[in-house]
């Protein structure tokens, strides 16, 4: 890494005795100025008042700040905004200082131990509500989406916030799953904050009954309409139902949903998992990264040391398995996630699924994985999915490794051609390959605006189909006989 010349250091210094100690981590004096100011604006919010004194109470004067409290307030707040200033220095990711980082329009709470949402993801999760909320689209009373992976629970807030913009006439059910308990703390804390907050942001319930805050009506609606209900829940997702359970180890997450009594079918299984082989790791991670955010939320678990049926899904509930294994499809040691997460779509019968990857050769891999689960449509999105053909920069923002990708040099700027495609799988938008979208059936291409041959058929249908997507406990009961049907069929009874 080269030196910072001597001279932006003396300019810093005499900008701010702090700014020089930041310059290492910053790289750019503007953006060291930048971040000073913004660890000194929350030394400034933090409540850190001198003990309290006793207050008077035979007088209604109001209370000063007598000068030499004043003063020792002052030099708290110097001393721990010089103690961050330090953390920073060594690496300490900003938004685990400040305690909050954003999330598209969405400000959520971070913290140590679990990873901090990009923006990068932000963008493609804002897109995929933008195509799902189109006012033609015709959807079910109650879109359900399952976010697998979930951290901060950023992506289904950031989901269920872009789809109230225009969609007031249905409900939204969302559950955000996560083996991380640390993990679920912070999410349930961003949905405590959300409920709190006024009518605007006031979106998520965890239940019909609660839902009586401002904005909100009894029967769970909120003041626009739709229905909002947000659970997170502790599982396992390489975690098989077949194994011997653990004692105090998250369940599989088909157990827990039943257990829990979700649902079991959801419309659209979105997932961030877990990518990073450990090679991978080592080699090209930020060392920002590595030293402070979880290796759990970046490098998956060898697949020997998951149980074959989550690994390659043989043997899981998808019924029609096609002479391609999985073997020969995916052999790269950051995949381990994606088998699972797109067994438990074809399980859940999403019609569209979103998961993120690393590069474009992931994004290949990832999407020749579809068709055994029975996905029909696959495209792959780069960081802005909606842009189409000027001149792109490659985002410098990730923290993933673009090892092998086209897109692996950071700020260089490249001609993209409109139409792109790798191994015949579409690639849309600009910016760095970022994920893979696979839907099925008319409904999921109708939803992502996909035109088919009978694109006006498939309108009129989805309208037609509309009562019968409004889903009834006949229609969960059916899928409880499914399952057990198919689970005595696995164990051969
Ligand atoms: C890359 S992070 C994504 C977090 C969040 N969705 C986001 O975009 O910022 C991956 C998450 O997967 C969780 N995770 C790791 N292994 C898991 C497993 N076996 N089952 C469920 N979640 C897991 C980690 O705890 C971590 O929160």
């Amino acid at each position: 890494m080269p030196r910072i010349a001597n001279s932006i250091v003396r300019r810093a210094y005499a900008q701010d005795p702090l700014l020089p100690a930041l310059l290492g981590v910053c790289r750019d004096l503007s953006l060291a100025a930048n971040e000073l100011r913004w660890l000194r604006e929350h030394v400034d919010e933090l409540p850190l008042a001198p003990a309290p004194r006793p207050l008077n109470t035979s007088t209604r004067r109001k209370k000063r700040i007598p000068n030499n409290d004043k003063h020792r307030l002052r030099k708290i707040k110097e001393a721990k905004l010089r103690d961050l200033v330090k953390q920073r220095s060594r690496g300490t990711p900003l938004q685990y200082l400040l305690g909050t980082e954003f999330f598209g329009e969405l400000e959520l709470k971070c913290g140590r131990g679990v990873l901090v949402p990009r923006q990068d993801t932000a963008s493609t999760i804002a897109h995929l509500a933008r195509l799902i909320r189109d006012p033609r689209n015709t959807l079910p009373n109650e879109l359900r989406v399952l976010d697998l992976c979930t951290g901060t629970g950023c992506i289904p807030f950031l989901f269920g916030h872009e789809l109230r913009e225009t969609r007031h006439d249905i409900s939204y059910r969302m559950l955000g799953v996560d083996v991380s308990t640390d993990a679920l703390t912070l999410a349930t804390k961003n949905l405590r904050r959300f409920q709190r907050k006024p009518s605007s942001s006031n979106l998520f319930n965890t239940s019909t009954t609660e839902a009586k805050d401002d904005g909100e009506r009894e029967d769970g609606h909120n003041a626009k309409g739709a229905k909002v209900l947000a659970n997170f829940m502790w599982a396992d997702i390489l975690n098989s139902p077949f194994e011997p359970q653990i004692e105090n180890t998250p369940l599989p997450l088909m157990s827990a949903m039943n257990l829990a009594r979700h649902p079991p079918f959801w419309d659209i299984v979105i997932s961030n998992p877990p990518y990073i082989s450990p090679d991978a790791y080592r080699k090209t991670t930020a060392r920002s990264v590595r030293g402070f955010e979880p290796r759990l939320a970046l490098v998956p678990p060898h697949p020997s040391t998951i149980p074959s049926s989550i690994s390659t899904g043989v043997g899981s509930y998808t019924t029609s398995w096609p002479e391609k294994t999985i073997d020969t499809i995916t052999q790269d040691a950051g995949d381990t996630f994606y088998v699972p997460i797109l067994n438990i779509a074809a399980q859940v019968e999403a019609k569209v699924v979103l998961v993120e990857v690393a590069d474009v050769e992931q994004a290949v891999r990832v999407a020749r994985l579809g068709e055994n689960f029975g996905f029909e449509g696959v495209e792959i999105w780069r960081d802005r999915p909606d842009d189409t053909d000027e001149a792109f920069p490659s985002s410098p923002s990730s923290p993933y490794p673009k090892q092998h990708s086209q897109d692996s040099s950071p700020g260089i700027t490249k001609k993209r051609e409109t139409k792109e495609s790798k191994n015949d799988i579409p690639i849309v938008g600009a910016g760095n390959v970022r994920c893979v979208v696979f839907w099925r059936g008319n409904t999921g291409a109708a939803w992502l605006g996909k035109e088919t041959q009978n694109d006006s058929i498939l309108r009129s249908e989805s309208h037609a189909m509309q009562p019968s997507m409004s889903r009834t406990d006949k229609f969960d009961g059916r899928y409880h006989a499914d399952a057990l049907l198919l689970a005595s069929k696995w164990k051969g009874l």
